[in-house]
């Protein structure tokens, strides 16, 4: 496996332990887990520019996970060009994105808009982070259209696509947490495969 964006690299190091061979971590931050399983190698790198991280070159494989990573990309489809071309015979790609009605409703909140306007305005928007109120983040704004147009633009369909929502249990034992996923809507799960003719 490899997992672009693995922050500490904590739960690659679960699915190493759990079985996934010669797997690769990359995040930015270079602030990884002390405790590395073996098989498991972590790396300092950008995802912005993939094809120049040491470690990486002439590799390849089967799963490529992008956890909430994939909105750091400058250019996305770049990114997702170079992850395809690491991808081996059957291989695929897990690219978990937030729900960008989320950002949205909090833009129509916080500007008195509506959440149309929201959703379809271009450009930036900044918002103070939710575990560290000095930082502030800058995001571009997206649709789900434009996520699944730059999926194709790379040469990748989308197999499956999930809304993951909490368990029964998980809503009986949470209801702060379903009060959130009623108002935010949650995460996009997208499997992505390569297109065979491009
Ligand atoms: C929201 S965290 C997700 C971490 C992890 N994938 C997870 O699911 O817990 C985003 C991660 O992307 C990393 N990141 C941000 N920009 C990056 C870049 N240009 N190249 C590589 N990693 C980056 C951050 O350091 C952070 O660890």
């Amino acid at each position: 496996m490899l997992d672009v964006g693995c922050g500490n690299g904590a739960k690659l190091a679960e699915l190493v332990r759990d079985g996934a061979a010669a797997s690769v971590g990359v995040d930015i931050s270079g602030n990884f887990t002390a405790a590395w399983p073996p098989g498991l190698e972590l790396i300092r790198g950008d995802l912005s520019d993939l094809d120049s991280v040491h470690g990486l070159a002439g590799r390849t494989f089967d799963r490529i996970l992008f956890l909430q990573s994939f909105g750091y990309a400058k250019d996305p489809v770049r990114t997702l060009q170079a992850a395809r071309a690491m991808l081996a015979d059957d291989g695929f790609i897990l690219l978990t994105r937030t729900q960008p009605i989320r950002y949205a409703v909090e833009r129509a909140e916080q500007n008195g808009t509506s959440l149309g306007e929201e959703y379809f305005s271009a450009g930036t928007f900044t918002y103070r982070s939710g575990w560290n109120d000095q930082i502030a983040l800058t995001k571009r704004t997206y649709t789900i259209s434009d996520l699944i147009n730059v999926f194709s633009t790379a040469g990748l369909w989308i197999e499956t696509a999930i809304e993951p929502q909490l368990s029964e249990d998980a809503r009986r034992r949470y209801p702060h947490k379903q009060a959130w996923m009623n108002k935010y809507l949650g995460i996009l799960i997208f499997k992505l495969r390569p297109h065979p003719s491009q």
